[in-house]
């Protein structure tokens, strides 16, 4: 008899520790401050510039190494990933920002004289509506703003770590896309 009153006891104790756990594990969503308060991350502290996000001192643009070579010096970087938009590896002084009546990167990267300048000709992909998948004879607006996707690389110690490692399917795609023969791939 004792043994049975003892187990029952054992039950509802294991039970009501579970239960117990959960009721933590439940109230840390709501209450994170309270149980663990060393990882409350306020609303003026979210973000990476380790200043209150709303006042934004002290704030100093990264003093960023841009590349320096101008258009045809410089040297080529591999891709992020598979048909990752490639970085602008020379000087971009006096380009930017792109207007409406003046775009300089067309005026090396059209495919009519890219090949004159030794520059890589804008791909097809920006040549096509991305809607209809019709191919246009004309570059298509989404892409006219070129650095919106194109930035040029910096030397800048990141402020994050990525270890990701990309894994192209050809060593050809470290330095070329091929994204108007891939792009419906997988898709039926
Ligand atoms: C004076 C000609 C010229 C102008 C203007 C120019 N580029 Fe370039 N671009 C080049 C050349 C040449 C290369 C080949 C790499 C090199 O030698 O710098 C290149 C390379 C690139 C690449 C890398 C392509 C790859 O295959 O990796 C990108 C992206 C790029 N340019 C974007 C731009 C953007 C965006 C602009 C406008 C802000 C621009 N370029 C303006 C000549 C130019
Ligand atoms: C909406 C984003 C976006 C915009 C805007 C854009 N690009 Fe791209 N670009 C990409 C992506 C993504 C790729 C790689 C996949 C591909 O080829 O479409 C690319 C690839 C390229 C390449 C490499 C082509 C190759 O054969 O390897 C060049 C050069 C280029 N873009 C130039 C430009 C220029 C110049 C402009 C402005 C007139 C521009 N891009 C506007 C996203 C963009």
């Amino acid at each position: 008899m004792k043994k049975i009153i003892q187990s029952a006891l054992c039950a509802a104790l294991i039970l009501g520790l579970n239960a117990c756990a959960n009721n933590e594990g439940a109230s840390n969503v709501g209450n994170s401050e309270a149980t663990n308060a060393k990882t409350v991350v306020t609303e003026e502290e979210l973000g990476l510039r380790k200043e209150n996000l709303y006042t934004e001192q002290g704030i100093e643009p990264v003093k960023a190494d841009f590349t320096k070579p101008a258009p045809g010096m410089s040297k080529k970087f591999a891709r992020s990933y598979e048909n990752a938009p490639p970085l602008i590896p020379h000087s971009v002084e006096g380009m930017l920002p792109i207007t409406k009546n003046n775009n300089a990167c067309l005026g090396c990267h059209t495919p009519e004289v890219a090949k004159s300048m030794g520059a890589t000709p804008i791909p097809k992909t920006h040549f096509m509506d991305f809607r209809s998948q019709k191919m246009l004879d004309h570059l298509a607006q989404q892409r006219f703003n070129c650095s919106q996707c194109h930035v040029p690389q910096a030397n800048v110690k990141p402020l994050v770590e990525n270890k990701f490692q990309p894994d192209y399917r050809n060593p050809n795609e470290k330095q070329k896309s091929n994204l108007i023969d891939t792009l419906n791939e997988g898709v039926r």
